[in-house]
C-alpha cells in the first residue's frame, strides 16, 4: 500500500512491523494506531507468525512519541479519548499471546518508549536514546508509561526518568533493565534482532503463550491506565501543557507558570 505508515515484512516465522513516518521521526498518530491494531489482530490469527518485531523506519528514530500536532488544542475529554485509543492498541500488543520484540535504534521517546514497553522486551542499538520527556512539555506520559516503566525498572529509576524528562543512552538503559540485553552494534542491528527473533520462533508457541500469560498475571494495571489517561488528558489543557506543546511547535523554550487553576 503506498504511503502506508506501517510496513509489514515476513522473514520465515518472524513478522516485522516498521513504523514508517521517518520525516516526523515516526511520531505516533491515530492512523498508525489503527494500522498497528489491524496488523496485531491479523498476526494473532495467523499460526505461521510465531514472533513479531516492532521497529521504526530510518536510522534516527524508533519513534519520537505521540504526534504533538494531533494532541495540540484537544479538550480534556478529546485528549483522554485519543490517549485511551492508543492505550487500547498497546494493551492488545501487550496481551498478544506471542513474543514481540521492540527493536530500538535511535530515539524511543514518550509514546515511542511506551510502545516499546508494551512489547515483550526491548533490544536496543548503541544509538538508542530512551526517555519520557513529557514533563518538559508540561505533560505526563499517557500511553501506559507511568505504569509499565515503573514495573520494569522499579519506582526510583522510573521516577528519575519521568520527573527529569532526561534521555538515557543504551548502556544506562541496559544497566537498569530497560533494555533486555546489552546494546547491539548499530551496524547490523536489524539483522542481529531478526536472528534473535528467528531463534525465539523455533521454541514452543504454546509454552511461550503460557509464559506470557503467567507473567501478565502479576497484577493488572487497568485502574492505573485509566487514571493515567484522565490525568494525561487533563495535562494537555493546563496552561503549562498548552505552553509546552506550543513551544515545541514554534521551536522555542517553554515558559511554564506552574499555575494549577
Ligand atoms: N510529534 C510531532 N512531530 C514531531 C515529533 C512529535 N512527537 N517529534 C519530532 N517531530 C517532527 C519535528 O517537528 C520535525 O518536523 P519539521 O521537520 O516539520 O520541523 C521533524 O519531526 C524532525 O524533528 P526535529 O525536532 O527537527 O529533529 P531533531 O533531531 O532536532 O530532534 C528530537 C529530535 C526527538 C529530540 C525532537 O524531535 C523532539 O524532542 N521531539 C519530541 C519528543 C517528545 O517530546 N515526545 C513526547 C511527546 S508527548
Amino acid at each position: 500500500m503506498p504511503d502506508d505508515p506501517l510496513k509489514v515484512e515476513d522473514k520465515g516465522a518472524a513478522r516485522k512491523l516498521t513504523i514508517n513516518r521517518p520525516d516526523r521521526l515516526n511520531a505516533l498518530n491515530s492512523r498508525i494506531f489503527d494500522r498497528l491494531e489491524e496488523e496485531l489482530f491479523a498476526a494473532r490469527g495467523e499460526s505461521s507468525v510465531r514472533v513479531l518485531v516492532v521497529a521504526g523506519a530510518g536510522e534516527k528514530s524508533f519513534s519520537a512519541g505521540a504526534d504533538l500536532d494531533e494532541l495540540a488544542d484537544k479538550s480534556p475529554v478529546g485528549a483522554k479519548v485519543l490517549l485511551e485509543r492508543g492505550q487500547s492498541v498497546l494493551d492488545t500488543l501487550e496481551d498478544l499471546g506471542k513474543p514481540v520484540i521492540a527493536a530500538v535504534d535511535g530515539y524511543a521517546l514518550g509514546g515511542g518508549l511506551e510502545l516499546a514497553l508494551s512489547c515483550s522486551f526491548i533490544l536496543g542499538s548503541t544509538r538508542a536514546k530512551l526517555g519520557l520527556p513529557e514533563v518538559g512539555l508540561g505533560l505526563i506520559p499517557g500511553y501506559g508509561g507511568t505504569q509499565r516503566l515503573s514495573r520494569l525498572v522499579g519506582r526510583g529509576a522510573a521516577l528519575r526518568m519521568m520527573l527529569s524528562g532526561e534521555r538515557i543512552g543504551s548502556e544506562e538503559a541496559a544497566s537498569i533493565g530497560l533494555l533486555a540485553a546489552p546494546p547491539l552494534e548499530a551496524e547490523g542491528f536489524d539483522a542481529a534482532v531478526m536472528e534473535q527473533a528467528m531463534a525465539i520462533a523455533e521454541k514452543s508457541p504454546v509454552a511461550q503463550h503460557l509464559i506470557l500469560s503467567a507473567v501478565s498475571a502479576q497484577g493488572r494495571i487497568d485502574t492505573g491506565l485509566s487514571y493515567e489517561a484522565s490525568l494525561a488528558g487533563l495535562a494537555t489543557t493546563t496552561e503549562d501543557g498548552r505552553e509546552g506543546i506550543a513551544a515545541f511547535r514554534e521551536k522555542r523554550k517553554p515558559r511554564f507558570t506552574g499555575r494549577m487553576a
